[in-house]
């Protein structure tokens, strides 16, 4: 998947920019507070509609503004696509091939990106939810009935503890619930735990290859459901009373976790910051592979101030493993310590106070 063009009107600091994009390695340069990570975030939300810094997409309007336009082309399996996204008089527009997108199944997936930002050091320390909110996106994005699964159980959940909520409950509603439940819930517990055992020798190859060091990555699926239907039933049965007494959902993989274990050990709790931060870029460069493996094409890959995160070493090593098929957008404040051949290699854009111009490295020194 290639980004080939993105046009940016009136989002956050960027006025007006054209900017077009080379198949392989896009560096953004600049000093701190200049663009370079409002770029990202234009390039990531044209593929979800959604931020990965806000939820609120009045923030996303330039101070000055009433609304934003982007606008970009991609190539995927040959084909060129044309999106554009619109946030004017407080409604939001999507078009696809000018198309108008009605629902985000319509397009989840469809321009795939995988982003590793420094906020994502919350994946290890933060909370459950976290976690499930990447894979569920990941997962989403790859697997129909994951999407629909998933948009069925977070429903019925809603509406249960609700529900539960209520003065006079009959037990033959909730009982149509968890069936619902139980379905689609072991349907995402299966999916997640076929995806995980996947995932974690590609997170293990590539730790290893970021870090130079043998120590063994595991990543723990945990979750109250199991593979036994009946026993899951069971579960959802026996905890009856207490969603009685605490009006909520107190078993489901809506408490699912993914818990990262270094040579056996919850790197939350014993993991440097240096660990922590390769077990996530390992993860995100694992997620490129699986994603190609599965669908035969690479997202494109999204790396905000990846290189402050990482020694010379581990910068060099991570260098290595960009593949030239893979379409990388990296910011950062400075080009020193980067390889010469990957300058060589890449378009290198200058970004100044909302202004983005590609140039010579020589701009830079390099
Ligand atoms: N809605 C908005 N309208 C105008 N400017 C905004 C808006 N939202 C954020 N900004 C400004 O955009 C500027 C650039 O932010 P950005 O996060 O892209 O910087 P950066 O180049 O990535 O810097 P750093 O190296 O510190 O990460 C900031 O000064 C920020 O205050
Ligand atoms: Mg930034």
């Amino acid at each position: 998947m290639i980004y080939q063009s993105l046009k940016i009107l009136n989002f956050r600091n960027l006025v007006f920019q054209e900017l077009f994009f080379y198949d392989k390695c896009n560096i953004f340069v600049g000093d701190n507070a200049q663009g370079k990570t409002n770029i990202l975030e234009a390039l990531y939300l044209l593929s979800l509609t959604k931020s990965f810094k806000t939820n609120n997409i009045n923030d996303l309007v330039n101070f000055d503004k009433d609304g934003f336009v982007l606008k970009a082309s991609f190539i995927k399996n040959d084909y060129t696509y044309d999106l554009l996204f619109s946030y004017e008089n407080k409604k939001k527009e999507l078009l696809l091939n000018n198309k108008k997108i009605k629902t985000l199944k319509e397009i989840f997936g469809l321009l795939n990106i995988i982003i590793f930002i420094p906020d994502d050091l919350n994946l290890i320390k933060g909370m459950p939810g976290n976690r499930r909110k990447l894979i569920d996106i990941e997962l989403s994005k790859i697997d129909n009935e994951y999407f629909d699964s998933l948009a069925k159980y977070y429903y019925l959940l809603k509406q249960r503890n609700i529900y539960l909520k209520n003065n006079n409950i009959e037990s033959k509603i909730l009982d149509v619930y968890d069936k619902q439940m139980l379905k689609y819930g072991h349907i995402i517990y299966q999916i997640r735990k076929k995806f995980i055992s996947h995932l974690e020798p590609l997170v293990n190859k590539y730790y290893l290859k970021i870090s130079c060091s043998d120590k063994l990555v595991n990543i723990k699926y945990q979750s109250n459901f199991m593979d036994d239907y009946e026993l899951c039933e069971m579960l959802i049965i026996n905890n009856r009373n207490k969603d009685l007494k605490t009006m909520q959902s107190n078993v489901g993989i809506h408490r699912d976790d993914f818990i990262f274990l270094l040579n056996n050990k919850e790197v939350r709790d014993y993991g440097s910051q240096g660990e922590q931060k390769s077990i996530i870029l390992a993860l995100k460069l694992a997620l490129l592979e699986y994603i190609y493996l599965i669908t035969k094409d690479y997202p494109i890959f999204l790396l905000d101030d990846v290189l402050a995160e990482l020694d010379l070493k581990r910068q060099e090593n991570l260098f290595k493993l960009l593949n030239n098929n893979i379409q990388t957008f990296i910011t950062t404040t400075n080009l020193e310590g980067i390889n010469k051949e990957v300058i060589k290699n890449s378009y290198i854009y200058k970004v100044e106070n909302g202004n983005c111009e590609r140039v010579d490295a020589d701009e830079f020194g390099q």
